[in-house]
Order: structure tokens, then C-alpha cells, then sequence
């Protein structure tokens, strides 16, 4: 079979058929169709197989580190492999799908039904458990084998996997309705907002996709404040999202002991944790390291406080409301930390909270510890850059590169002393002291 492609290049857009008239060909062939059903990166396969085999051999022998290289693999193996077609609907139809079921079972309680022990149940008895049409749920319980959420253990018969024992947990299947209600429809709406302004970066987090996807005039938090449920379950995901990656706080990463060291003064501050929810950071760092001395102060806005009083946080955490566009109150505590912070606010908004800081920093002692992503050159992660376009959508703010923080910090009268970083995709410390 002969092909003539109509542009006489090498056809990727592929002959249209109204045209046909003008195509020299034996056989009209639309070439987009071929492409879209042929393997993406047919040449990338066999050296991704090998890595997959390589990290894989590493993580069955318990190589900790082997299990996300496994994952990078793997995915970078299904992405090469799939057709473009399979990706489509991949995207377009079990990303949305999956993720109404998910929350709908989270809704109605199923997770934790089919999840409070081992025994595979039928999906009748679980409808039972949840109240629920027999007939719907059998239909939603397949698409959640299907996409992996939990096991097939005969006709219409599952069993539980890790993932569905996490969604028993509020802290992790809060996840699902806080993104619905206050971060998906900002994404959605980016497209449409792009267009609305020309295709610019978004700077203004009063007006950006955010307000159009939820039909509102209100800042982002503006947002949460008047919608507590959205702000409860918020907290709750901001406690979750990070766990069990590397912490700033673990051993071999910063150098929590020499912090601590020079914090030794009667009734002394060691850390403000400035916009820190529910006080899951300093909980963490108290836990890691329970000798080291000094005042642990939380501050965040007024309706987090009261949540966070309510969860029986360490005697050494003091609770505290504080707006962080106004001075900093506590005075030459040794460290103003700010977790996942600064990405929420464009630059002249972290310019202002961290010029708030300035006045109270006690020079030569005083830091500012920034846990935040660092976008590399090259190679970035699917999680932060996910995060970015969640930025970009819902605070017209964004993730930064070493060069974007090293700009924003020194535009404050302060600069970068270190940034520690131990792993792809893991928030760096940013350390950052008065400017001479
Ligand atoms: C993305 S969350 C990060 C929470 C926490 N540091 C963490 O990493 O899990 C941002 C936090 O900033 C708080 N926040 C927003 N505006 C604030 C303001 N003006 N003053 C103090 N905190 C604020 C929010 O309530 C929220 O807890």
C-alpha cells in the first residue's frame, strides 16, 4: 500500500479527507488515525523495560530508595507504550470518572465498609451497608477494581487494598471533596481564563481562574473562610499530603541539632510555624526531636487556630492567631519557618509577608526556614509540577526555581544561606538570614 500524505511532508497531521481530490494516493490512509493508534515512543521501550527490571530487582530486595525509581520507570514505561488514542481516554474519561467514584464512596461511607477487614464482600452486602441501590454500586465497585482502587476477588465480589484502608482515614479521603470544592473547577476555568487575558502568566489571585471556576470574587483563603467545611477538609489534606516522603526534620537532612544549639536562653522561641494549619509540622518536629529546647509557637488565621486547638496538640505548642501581612510579633525567635506558604502568594505578595518578618529577626541568630519546592532545570516531578498549574489556576502564584528564590529573598533585605535538598520531588529547606 501506497501513501502520499496531502502536505508531502512526513504527515503527522495527516491527509484530510475533504481534500482527497488534491491527495496523489493509492489508499487514503488518515495518518493521524495511524499515529494515534500506534505506541508513542516505540524507541524509548526496550531501554525503560530495562530500568524497570533493574529498580525493580532493587526494590524486592528492600532497597527503600528503588521503589520510586520503580514508579518513575513504570510510568515513563506505560506513557511510552500506551498509543495516543489509549492516552486519551486515559485522560479524558478514567481521570474524572475515578475520581467521582472515589469521592462518592468516600461520601457514602463504602471504603470504610469494604475496608474494616481482610474478607472479600459482596457488592450486595456492601450496598446493604451503605444504603445504596445494589444495581449503582456494582457498577461504581467495578470501575474502582478497574482503575486499582481495590480487588476482584470473583463476580461481584471485592477486597480491600491499602489505598481503600486509607480512605478510611478522614485525614487522606478529605483529599477528594476539598479538591472538588475549592481547587478543581480554578483548573478547569484555566483554559478560559488564558484566553481571557491573552495568554499571560497569572499575577492577581483576586482575579485569576480561580474566581471564574467558582464564580467568586474572593481570594483563595477569602474562599475558605466562608466555607468551612471546604477550610476543615483543607487542613486536613495540608496534614496528609506530605507524609512519608523525607522531612527537613529527619536525620541527614538540615542540621536540626546545630538550630537548636544556640536556642538555649530561658523562655526562649526556637521556631514560629507561620501559616502552619494544625500544627502538624511542629507536632512532627517534637515527636523527631523530643530533647531539643525552646518555645514552639503556631500561628495561622483565626478560624485554623480554633481547629487546631481542638487537636490535642503538644503542652510545648502555643497556638496563635497571626495575619502574616502584619509585623511579626514574636521577637528574635531563633527560626520564622513557613511550610507550602510562600508558593500560594505571586512575588510582591511574598515580598510583603517576608519584609513582615525582617523587623523581628535578631541579626547573626535569626532565621527564615522556607520548606518549599525547587524546580530543577531539567527533569522536574509530576507532583510539583502538578502543583504549579494548581497554583497558576487557583492563586495566580507558583512554585520557583533555586534563581526565583534566590530573587525573592533578596528583595526582602535577606539572603539565601543554603538550600538543603535530599530528593527529587521533596520540598528543600531554604535557609535564609538577614542581608549584611
Ligand atoms: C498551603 S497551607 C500550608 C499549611 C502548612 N504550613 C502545611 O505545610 O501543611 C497555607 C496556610 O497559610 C495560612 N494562611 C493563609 N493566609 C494567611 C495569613 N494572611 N496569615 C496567616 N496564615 C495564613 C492558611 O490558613 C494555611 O494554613
Amino acid at each position: 500500500m501506497t501513501v502520499t500524505y496531502e502536505n508531502g511532508t512526513n504527515g503527522t497531521n495527516g491527509a484530510k479527507g475533504a481534500n482527497g481530490a488534491k491527495a496523489t494516493q493509492e489508499a487514503f490512509v488518515d495518518v493521524s488515525s495511524v499515529i494515534a493508534t500506534s505506541t508513542n515512543l516505540p524507541d524509548h521501550v526496550p531501554a525503560l523495560l530495562e530500568k524497570v527490571a533493574t529498580s525493580g530487582k532493587a526494590f524486592i530486595s528492600n532497597d527503600s530508595k528503588a521503589r520510586t525509581d520503580l514508579l518513575d520507570a513504570a510510568r515513563a514505561l506505560v506513557y511510552a507504550t500506551e498509543t495516543p488514542r489509549e492516552a486519551m481516554i486515559r485522560i479524558a474519561w478514567s481521570q474524572s470518572t475515578l475520581y467521582a467514584c472515589i469521592e462518592a464512596g468516600v461520601d457514602m461511607g463504602l471504603f470504610t465498609a469494604l475496608s474494616k477487614d481482610d474478607k472479600p464482600k459482596k457488592a450486595s452486602s456492601l450496598a446493604e451497608a451503605v444504603s445504596a441501590e445494589p444495581k449503582m454500586l456494582a457498577r461504581i465497585l467495578k470501575h474502582l477494581c478497574a482503575m486499582g482502587v481495590i480487588l476482584e476477588t470473583g463476580p461481584d465480589e471485592y477486597r480491600r487494598t491499602g489505598f481503600s484502608i486509607s480512605l478510611m482515614s478522614e485525614r487522606f479521603s478529605d483529599a477528594y471533596p476539598c479538591i472538588t470544592d475549592c481547587i478543581t473547577n480554578g483548573v478547569m476555568a484555566l483554559p478560559k481564563h488564558l484566553r481571557k487575558t491573552n495568554l499571560r502568566n497569572p499575577t492577581d489571585g483576586t482575579d485569576c481562574a480561580f474566581q471564574l471556576g467558582y464564580d467568586t470574587k474572593d481570594h483563595f483563603f477569602e474562599f475558605l473562610g466562608t466555607h468551612p467545611i471546604a477550610a476543615k477538609q483543607f487542613n486536613n489534606h495540608m496534614s496528609a499530603y506530605h507524609q512519608g516522603r523525607p522531612s527537613w526534620m529527619d536525620t541527614g537532612f538540615y542540621d536540626v541539632p546545630g538550630l537548636a544549639e544556640r536556642a538555649t536562653e530561658d523562655n526562649c522561641v526556637l521556631i514560629v510555624d507561620m501559616g502552619g494549619s494544625l500544627g502538624h509540622d511542629l507536632s512532627e518536629l517534637r515527636r523527631k526531636w523530643p530533647h531539643i529546647a525552646g518555645r514552639f509557637v503556631l500561628q495561622d488565621l483565626p478560624a485554623v487556630i480554633q481547629q487546631a486547638q481542638t487537636m490535642n496538640l503538644h503542652r510545648s505548642i502555643e497556638p496563635m492567631e497571626h495575619d502574616f501581612f502584619t509585623e511579626q510579633p514574636i521577637k528574635g525567635a531563633r527560626a520564622y519557618y513557613m511550610h507550602s506558604v510562600l508558593h500560594d502568594w505571586p512575588d510582591e505578595k511574598c515580598i510583603e509577608i517576608l519584609k513582615n518578618i525582617v523587623p523581628a529577626m535578631k541579626p547573626g541568630y535569626s532565621k527564615i526556614l522556607i520548606n518549599e519546592n525547587v524546580i530543577p532545570e531539567t527533569n522536574a516531578y509530576w507532583e510539583t509540577t502538578s502543583l504549579d498549574i494548581i497554583m497558576m489556576s487557583d492563586f495566580a502564584s507558583s512554585e520557583r526555581t533555586a534563581g526565583n528564590w534566590h530573587s525573592l529573598v533578596e528583595a526582602a533585605g535577606l539572603k539565601i544561606s543554603k538550600i538543603w535538598t535530599v530528593q527529587r520531588g521533596v520540598e528543600s529547606l531554604i535557609e535564609c538570614e538577614l542581608a549584611e
